[in-house]
This record gives C-alpha cells, sequence and structure tokens, in this order.
C-alpha cells in the first residue's frame, strides 16, 4: 500500500483526494488547518490541525510515515510549505508541490502589482477611496491604519484581526458570477479593489467585473517556493507524479 500526506485547504487538494480514493492502492491522509468554521472536507481520511511547526511534522510523519507528499496548500500558505519542504529533506521523503496557476493581466486590466499586503496598504491612497478588500480574513489588519479610507471586506468566516476603522463585512464563499460582482462594486460605489493572487476560476469573477467597470486592482504576487522543489499546476500531473515516484 502506497501511503500519501495531503496537504489541502484547497480545491486542487479536494480533487487529488477524491481521485487516490479510487485507486485501492493508495491509502491518502489530507491534512487541514483547521482555520475555516466550516470546511470543505475531502474524502477520504482527515487530520485537522497545526502539525506544531516543522519539528512537529517530523514526529507526525515517524508516527505516520507515508511515501510521498503533495502540498496542495493555497498559493499564499507559504509558512506550512516552507516547513513541509524543509521537513521532506530532512526524512528524504519526496514532495511535489502542485499549485493552480496565478492569474494573468489581460487586456484591459488595470492592475498594480505589488510584494505584500504592506506594499499595497501603502499605494492604496493613492488609487481609490472606497475599497473591496478581498484578501481573505487573514492580513486585513494591514489596512486597518487607513482611516480615511472605506472599505468593503470580504471573507469566509469574521477576521479575528483589526478592521479597518471605516468598513462593512460581507461573509460569503465563492464561486462568484461577473455580474453579481460587477453589481455589488457598484451598489458601494467602489473605486479600488485589492486581491491575492490566489488563481482559479472560484473567484475570477470580481477581476472580470473590474476590467469592465474600470477599476484598478491591487494584486498581490504570490510568495515563492522554496528553492528547488518541483511542482505542477493540475491534479492529472500530480497524479502521474505519485505513481512515478511510488509504484
Ligand atoms: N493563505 C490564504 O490566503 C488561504 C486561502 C485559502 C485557503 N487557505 C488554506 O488555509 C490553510 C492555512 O493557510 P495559512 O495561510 O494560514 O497557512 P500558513 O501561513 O502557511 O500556515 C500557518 C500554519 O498553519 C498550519 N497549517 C497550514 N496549512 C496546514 C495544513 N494543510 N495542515 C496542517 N496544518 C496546516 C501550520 O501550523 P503548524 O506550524 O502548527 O504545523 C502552519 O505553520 C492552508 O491549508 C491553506 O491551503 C489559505
Amino acid at each position: 500500500m502506497v501511503r500519501i500526506l495531503i496537504l489541502g485547504g484547497t480545491g486542487e487538494a479536494r480533487s487529488l483526494a477524491a481521485a487516490l480514493h479510487e485507486d485501492s492502492d493508495i491509502d491518502a491522509v489530507s491534512s487541514l488547518a483547521g482555520r475555516i468554521r466550516d470546511p470543505r472536507v475531502p474524502v477520504g481520511d482527515v487530520r485537522i490541525g497545526g502539525f506544531g511547526g516543522a519539528d512537529g511534522l517530523a514526529d507526525w510523519l515517524r508516527t505516520h510515515p507515508v511515501d510521498a507528499i503533495v502540498d496542495a496548500t493555497h498559493p499564499f500558505a507559504a509558512q506550512i510549505t516552507a516547513n513541509a519542504v524543509e521537513v521532506a529533506g530532512r526524512c528524504d521523503i519526496p514532495i511535489l508541490v502542485l499549485r493552480r496557476p496565478a492569474w494573468v493581466r489581460r487586456t484591459g486590466d488595470d492592475w498594480r502589482e505589488v510584494a505584500d499586503l504592506g506594499e499595497a496598504a501603502q499605494l492604496l491612497p493613492e488609487l481609490g477611496s472606497r475599497v473591496f478588500l478581498t484578501v481573505g480574513r487573514q492580513g486585513v489588519d494591514s489596512f486597518a491604519r487607513l482611516g480615511a479610507l472605506w472599505f468593503l471586506v470580504r471573507a469566509i468566516d469574521p477576521p479575528d484581526v483589526e478592521m479597518p476603522q471605516r468598513s462593512t463585512l460581507l461573509l460569503a464563499r465563492g464561486p462568484f458570477t461577473a455580474a453579481a460582482e460587477a453589481a455589488l462594486m457598484h451598489e458601494h460605489r467602489i473605486d479600488v479593489l485589492v486581491t491575492k493572487n490566489s488563481g482559479g476560476d472560484q473567484t475570477y469573477a470580481k477581476l472580470e467585473a473590474a476590467r469592465a467597470l474600470g477599476i484598478p486592482v491591487i494584486m498581490v504576487r504570490r510568495p515563492q517556493l522554496p528553492p528547488g522543489v518541483g511542482a505542477v499546476d493540475d491534479v492529472a500531473d500530480a497524479l502521474a507524479w505519485i505513481v512515478s515516484r511510488t509504484k
């Protein structure tokens, strides 16, 4: 029996777990951070909660040995990826990163790319005063000091960090349509959008709406992967890698 650890929290991770579940030679366990109150749970075995840093992950792997690790976490979940790559090297376990492709600027897009949320907050006052903030609930506090701006903050669960003083919280989970996103931006007189370059089609509609409405977008670039780690951008390639490394 081939044992696989999937570091999850994304649609790609759930698709991979579902595909591996079909293979009777493979025993896969999905790991979730446990941050979302009502997560979409993958099929098959699931464990929930942090490991306790890199050493905690190494301990977990000693008691739950696996033949390979697929890190299919969110493109901005840089800490778990760094831990997983480091521990895989230390324990000599093959590891692959599965990351959906980043969004790419299209004709008509007015994007300003920045390295992180701090740079986004610095740039924001030059671009608008009514902000649609869609960076997830972590990191909302990077914008808490911008008291002159108004924010529509959208997240799946309520942020547990300081919110911008002038803000409205909208709890919602994609997928969204471009028509609904445009209507939302129009209703709130949004003049600038802030987003992370998460990629994927579940939340792409806000970018179509911004393009149609001529609204500038502050796009936070993805953190880089740890050097040397192999990466693929779709589930089929991850499955092929698992077969090549384990069977
Ligand atoms: N960041 C985003 O924008 C975003 C968006 C959508 C979904 N997610 C998902 O939410 C989870 C947490 O994201 P994050 O940005 O907080 O990650 P992170 O900053 O890279 O990780 C912080 C800590 O959370 C724990 N952790 C993260 N992912 C885990 C997993 N799959 N299984 C077990 N523990 C995990 C680890 O704790 P220990 O050190 O204790 O092991 C890690 O050190 C990820 O699974 C990610 O795929 C993140």
